[in-house]
């Protein structure tokens, strides 16, 4: 089915406009994130609902971290509720669920909480849920290279034998395939240090809904979007092979 209505395999999300939100109704930024996370359980229905294979979300850059202390600790305090409380509904849905980051500055209660979760769920195999939490693009890149220069430095890897598809391995989306489609809310046209590498040649959406108000509705009309995209990889139109 998801062959025939040529829907993506892998969805990326920018979920963004928290804040705005929050601020339209006299609220404080941290409700925001709360509401937030409605919107991230009606995009993993739909997702799973339309046979999606990879979902990605951005929930925390590393950048964030510079945000005000109490916001980034009523953000933390999110992650681990929902974790808490979602786990075995996730589970009945398929879900497995991973964590994509450096695991570091994460409070003890963080680790265990991003620990029980991709345990909690390491069987399900509908949809892959990766949350990109304290990630930077830049960073990883920047690790990965790191790891490739030692690999030659020790004589395991020669230089010549550097491609794309080794760079791509050292990653942290190694085992995932590169997003078909990248949607960010609020209006916002950028991608914040989000899979500068894999987004090459991945299609963009940008709609102007802010991301506690982006449902199931809004989800089905990004992939009806991307349906109606022509990607041609650098070729022309009749001889690309998908
Ligand atoms: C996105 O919403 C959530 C995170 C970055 C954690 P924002 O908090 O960036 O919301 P705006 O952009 O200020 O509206
Ligand atoms: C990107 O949003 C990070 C997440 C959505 C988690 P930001 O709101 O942090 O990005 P900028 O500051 O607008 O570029
Ligand atoms: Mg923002």
């Amino acid at each position: 089915m998801a062959e025939q209505r040529n829907i993506p395999r892998h969805i990326a999300i920018i979920m963004d406009g928290n804040g705005r939100w929050a601020k339209q109704r006299n609220k404080e930024r941290y409700e925001g994130h709360i509401a937030g996370v409605d919107s991230v359980r009606a995009v993993v229905r739909a997702a799973v609902r339309n046979g999606i294979s990879y979902l990605t979300l951005y929930a925390f850059s590393t950048e964030n971290w510079g945000r005000p202390q109490a916001e980034v600790d009523a953000i933390m305090e999110l992650f681990c509720k929902t974790v808490m409380n979602e786990a075995e509904e996730l589970c009945r849905q398929g879900v497995k669920v991973q964590i994509m980051g450096e695991r570091t500055r994460f409070s003890e209660r963080v680790l265990e909480m991003i620990d029980h979760i991709e345990r909690t769920t390491a069987a399900a195999d509908r949809l892959t849920l990766i949350l990109a939490f304290n990630y930077s693009s830049r960073r990883e890149i920047t690790l990965a290279v790191r790891d490739i220069a030692a690999n030659v430095a020790r004589g395991e890897m020669a230089a010549e034998s550097i491609d794309e598809e080794v760079i791509s391995q050292h990653l942290m989306t190694a085992s995932t395939p590169d997003p078909d489609l990248i949607i960010r809310t609020s209006g916002e046209c950028r991608l914040s240090n989000f899979l500068l590498w894999q987004a090459s040649y991945a299609e963009f959406y940008f709609p102007e809904t802010l991301w506690p108000d982006f449902g199931e509705e809004a989800f089905d009309r990004a992939i009806e979007a991307y349906t109606q995209r022509d990607r041609r990889y650098g070729l022309v139109t009749d001889n690309v092979i998908e």
